[in-house]
């Protein structure tokens, strides 16, 4: 540091964009120069042994300091090997997976020589016209924060030194999923109570776990996030404790002049670096701004300072100053034929089962000729979704190849796959057809970043295809690709088989034919409650109760004259093939008092166990939820706040036990002053199969002072 000259501190404050693959307005010119003149301390966007290789020794050979750089890197859900979607993988329900899946992209990633992931993404998402809803966990608070944590441990492994690892960035911070109306990049509008209930925990987990940055979102809450004092360096770095380095989103240390926060660059670059951002990617606000921001007296050295030694402590923690290139030498990514079989398996559990109806599915293996219709039928690259880092896009393996591969004696006829061509009902190949697999959805580039949609639901010309198959007189199974819940109810109530695919990946038309042959059971859940109309959004299972909860008997209700207020399909929902039911649930001490509620004291926890049956002739699994409701207390509390999850295996007529522990911290809310309480009283413990209210078995539980 007592070397560095100012230009220099600042270089390392600055990120800029090699390569082509840009997300934001400004076009990259060839970052050579600034990395020889010690001006752009860390680049995106390039990959590659090779090409990071060279670029680093420009870095360390050729700079006045030899400081190296490091190198960052989209990686959502996988480098070279593509996983599904993370709304995709949330249906997992298994922190294992999310994980692994994680530590198989962190190998890849490496082994291309970046050190820094822009990942996770842990943005709670409650409302499908955003398009990011699709790289990130879904609607729930605790998936949400299990997923960070599961991310972050497979990302950075035990040591950012390890040269398999690398350094996790969680984004977007925060309450990004909360954008007015849907639109990306709008102005978010919440209650600190919404904040610190359901979008803050996240972030704490992702810290907790050990993240090395954060990303703080575009989006704006009067103060736009990249200048946000009170959240960014109050909390995150003050309450919470992070001491790792902020990233700026692309450009938007520059966009707080079009937010209209700041004059010019200077003040830009003050604003951002006073709320703690210590790296600026992409805009010209530290390189151009600080400078004059120091000499107007708008920032400190001892600021810079700080950014600066954040920054290179991350350089060291990666290991970078021990050998710059540990990462290209590692070359350590495991066997090709395990990476493919990780993704198979993560592409087959994050499918859901919507309906099943007369119980078309599983397949019988004796079927003779499928009709495979639809836009994403042979869709090779939409497979792969919005994001697909490094991946290959002309390796995955479509919905027709799938079939092809698990069904050899069958023929599987694609109809027709041309999104603007209409089938004829009449076609030869749909009229002789055992079944039809009809693949609906979006295309990839209709969900992620900038991909808002105000009617979310099947693009245009589909409902026409559906009729024309329907028509066909055929059993159909309905596939739907996308990167949110698409809102369809016609679908629905026409089609008695329907699958959410998401986008899954390299390994998309196994994973598909695995679960539809019943090769695999249908295990995935739903990480979101799926609306039925556009006009129910927001909707979720955490809403709080209202005075007047919707009836359909009082006209004076929280409802809508022309849609009811139910959901599509609640969260947690999902079909197995296996009958796996909740045979029974016990709280607490079996010795408690008989008659009356289990009653523990603050700080106790309480030990719940839900018994499941096999009750069917397949072996399968079965996901369990279970909620808190707490009915009085001094604030409203949501109708349901999930509190645990867990999956169980069962064979044919077996019976299983799952345990659950909730901690005394569980029963805390923040009260009336944000502060968190426990409050003695009843609480609910409700445990389902889903969020379905009908569903669930609730035992109450009562807490004394
Ligand atoms: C996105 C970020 C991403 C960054 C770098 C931005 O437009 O919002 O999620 O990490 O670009 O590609």
């Amino acid at each position: 540091m007592s070397e560095m000259r100012l230009a220099e501190k600042i270089g390392q404050l600055v990120m800029v964009t090699a390569g082509t693959p840009v997300t934001g307005p400004v076009a990259a010119g060839d970052p050579t120069s600034g990395v020889r003149d010690g001006r752009i301390g860390s680049l995106l966007n390039l990959w590659g042994t090779e090409a990071t290789a060279a670029m680093q020794a420009i870095a360390v050979g050729e700079s006045r300091l030899g400081i190296p750089l490091f190198f960052g890197f989209d990686v959502v859900h996988g480098h070279r090997t593509v996983f599904p979607i993370p709304l995709g993988e949330a249906a997992a329900f298994d922190p294992d997976l999310w994980e692994a899946t994680a530590r198989t992209a962190a190998e890849e990633a490496a082994a291309d020589g970046i050190d820094l992931t822009f990942a996770p993404m842990i943005d709670v998402a409650r409302d499908p016209r955003w398009g990011r809803m699709a790289e990130g966990p879904g609607e729930d608070p605790l998936v949400a924060s299990r997923m960070a944590a599961a991310k972050v441990r497979g990302f950075q492994g035990t040591s950012l030194a390890d040269p398999r690892s690398v350094a996790a960035t969680a984004k977007h911070f925060v309450a990004y999923g909360a954008p007015a109306a849907g639109r990306d990049y709008a102005t978010v509008d919440l209650s600190e109570r919404t904040l610190r209930e359901v979008y803050l925990p996240p972030f704490a987990a992702a810290v907790r776990a050990g993240a090395a940055a954060v990303m703080p979102a575009f989006n704006i809450a009067g103060v736009p996030m990249t200048a946000h004092v009170p959240l960014l360096r109050d909390w995150l770095r003050g309450e919470l404790g992070f001491e790792g380095v902020l990233v700026s989103d692309y450009n938007a240390v520059g966009e707080l002049r079009t937010h209209g926060v700041a004059a010019d660059l200077a003040e830009a670059a003050a604003l951002a670096l006073t709320a703690g951002i210590d790296i600026d990617m992409m805009s010209p606000a530290y390189e151009q701004g600080l400078p004059e921001a120091l000499d107007r007296g708008l920032v400190t050295l001892a600021d810079i300072d700080a950014a600066v030694r954040r920054v290179l402590a991350l350089k060291e923690r990666l290991g970078l100053f021990d050998a710059p290139t540990r990462r290209q030498q590692a070359r350590g990514t495991g066997v090709p034929s395990a990476r493919r079989e990780r993704a198979r398996e993560a592409a087959r559990r994050s499918i859901v089962l919507l309906k099943n109806d007369g119980g078309i599915l599983p397949l019988p293996r004796t079927i003779g000729r499928i009709a495979v219709v639809g836009p994403l039928a042979e869709a090779r690259a939409d497979m792969l979704g919005p994001w697909w880092g490094a991946g290959d896009r002309t390796t995955p393996v479509t919905v027709i190849e799938g079939l092809r591969a698990a069904l050899p004696d069958a023929v599987i006829a694609p109809v027709t796959t041309d999104p603007d061509a209409a089938a004829d009902p009449t076609a030869p190949d749909l009229r002789t057809a055992d079944l039809v697999v009809l693949c609906l959805g979006e295309t990839a580039a209709m969900s992620g970043e900038a991909a808002s949609r105000a009617d979310p639901g099947l693009p245009d010309g589909q409902r026409a295809l559906a009729d024309a198959v329907l028509a066909s007189g055929r059993p159909v199974v309905v596939l739907l690709s996308s990167g949110r819940p698409l809102i369809a109810p016609w679908l629905f109530n026409t089609f008695p088989c329907v699958l959410a695919a998401w986008f899954l990946g390299h390994q998309a038309g196994h994973a598909i034919a695995d679960v539809l042959t019943g090769h695999a059971d249908a295990t995935g859940r739903l990480p979101v409650t799926w609306p039925r109309a556009v006009g129910q959004i927001p909707i979720h299972a955490g809403d709080r109760p209202s005075g007047r909860p919707a009836s359909p008997d009082d006209p004076y209700t929280s409802r809508y004259l022309d849609v009811s207020v139910a959901p599509q399909f609640p969260f947690g929902h999902g079909l197995s093939f296996a009958e796996i039911a909740i045979a029974g649930v016990e709280v607490g001490d079996p010795d408690g008092l008989a008659g009356g509620p289990y009653t523990f004291r603050a700080g106790d926890a309480v030990d719940i166990r839900v018994r499941l049956e096999n009750r069917g002739g397949r072996g399968g699994e079965e996901t369990v939820f279970l909620f808190l409701r707490d009915p009085v207390a001094s604030v409203a509390r949501p109708q349901l706040e999930l509190k645990d999850f867990a999956r169980i295996g069962l064979a044919p007529g077996d019976r299983g036990v799952l345990r659950f522990r909730l901690a005394a911290d569980a029963f805390a809310f923040p009260g009336p002053d944000l502060a968190p309480r426990t409050e003695p009283g009843d609480f609910e413990i409700c445990v389902g199969r889903s969020a379905d209210p009908d569903g669930l078995i609730r035992t109450r539980v009562r807490l004394t002072a």
